[in-house]
């Protein structure tokens, strides 16, 4: 069963609410695209070829100009750069594009999306969940991923325990997936990439960034994203990728560069989450909810001291729905995860109904 299919219950209970549901579990984006972006789509609309797998070299260039630009990370050049049909498709097949088999071992955090280890399942490959290297052990992975800021927890990895986890890796000749989708959602720390030369001296080597359009330039219905790093490891993911077809729309390719080049659209859309966080934060708080971590990205890692069901009752019975912390872990299970993505009514409608 899907997990989203047993939340069928309280998804009823909360579109009951006379003011309607406020829904606050998926954490998909709801405002508008903006109009720089659609307009590159559309002046792309009549495409009759097929697009390149590599994405087009407007597209690498002005990812890698929007790494530097936005988040410091230099000397990334074009051939590094993969565009990816979203990043879940990424992480859904990583391991499998690898040729990661019984054999291998993928490492995830212990509160993780889901899709690190759907890939880890499609590829046959053994999983872990571990947030240390001496939860590891003597083990030798061939795949370990870190999500800074956390979905679904919105903690933050300093540079220094990046840098441990990088030396680590290199000293082993473990490849390192670092998932990147809300680095530029830093609200009371400032993340960092793995690709960033305080963390890894500038050398790539061993190393994955992946990054999303998703939710920074809430471009979720496009699927964009791309994947930039370790050169030789984009080369192998580019040779595996052609043959299976794994190609970014042409239209889709030409938004993207719009977005990349763009930075105002996406400070537009990080302050309308803060502010949507300034909403809800105090409020959850105001009635008790314990807000963790929660320090960057796009959701509240909130508890009442209870299992999560009961949690997620307590809250649709006010007509709002989240998602229960068990959906990322067994450490979840007495958390739930608030997304920040609804309309500033809907924010604000859910603030007022937890004040009562
Ligand atoms: C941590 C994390 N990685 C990746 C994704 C996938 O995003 P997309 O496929 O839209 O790029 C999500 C989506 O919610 C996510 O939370």
């Amino acid at each position: 069963m899907f997990p989203w299919d047993t939340l069928a219950d309280v998804t009823a209970l909360a579109r009951a609410h006379p003011d309607g549901i406020v829904d606050l579990s998926v954490g998909t984006p709801v405002d508008p695209v903006a109009p720089i972006i659609r307009d590159a789509l559309a002046a792309a609309s009549s495409s009759p070829g097929y697009p390149t797998t590599a994405g087009t070299p407007a597209l690498r260039m002005a990812a890698a100009d929007a790494l530097a630009r936005r988040y410091g990370v230099t000397g990334v050049p074009e051939s590094a750069v993969l565009p990816v049909i979203g990043t879940k498709e990424l992480i859904a097949w990583l391991p499998t594009l690898l040729g990661l088999g019984p054999d291998d071992l993928v490492v995830v955090p212990e509160l993780a999306y889901p899709t690190y280890e759907v890939g880890a399942r499609l590829a046959g490959a053994q999983l872990l969940r571990a947030d240390s290297l001496t939860q590891i052990g003597p083990r030798t992975p061939a795949l370990v991923y870190l999500n800074s800021p956390s979905n679904p927890t919105g903690k933050v990895l300093g540079a220094d325990h990046l840098r441990k986890v990088v030396s680590w890796a290199r000293e082993r000749g473990v490849l390192i997936a670092s998932d990147e989708c809300y680095l530029g959602l830093g609200w009371d720390a400032t993340p960092v990439s793995v690709l960033h030369p305080s963390v890894c001296d500038g050398d790539h080597t061993g190393l994955l960034a992946v990054h999303s359009l998703s939710k920074t330039s809430s471009l979720a219905g496009y699927r964009a994203g791309f994947v930039a790093g370790d050169p030789a490891v984009v080369a192998e993911l580019l040779a595996v990728r052609k043959h299976a077809g794994m190609m970014m729309p042409t239209p889709v390719q030409a938004a993207m560069v719009a977005a990349l080049e763009d930075d105002e659209h996406e400070r537009e859309q990080r302050d309308r989450y803060a502010a949507r966080r300034e909403i809800l934060l105090p409020a959850l708080k105001s009635v008790g909810f314990t807000v963790d971590d929660s320090e960057a990205g796009l959701y509240l890692w909130a508890t009442r001291g209870e299992p999560c069901r009961e949690t997620l009752a307590w809250l649709a019975e006010r007509g709002i729905l989240v998602a229960p912390g068990e959906f990322y872990g067994p450490r979840g299970e007495r958390h739930v995860r608030v997304a920040l993505t609804a309309t500033d009514e809907r924010i604000s409608a859910a603030a007022e109904r937890l004040k009562g």
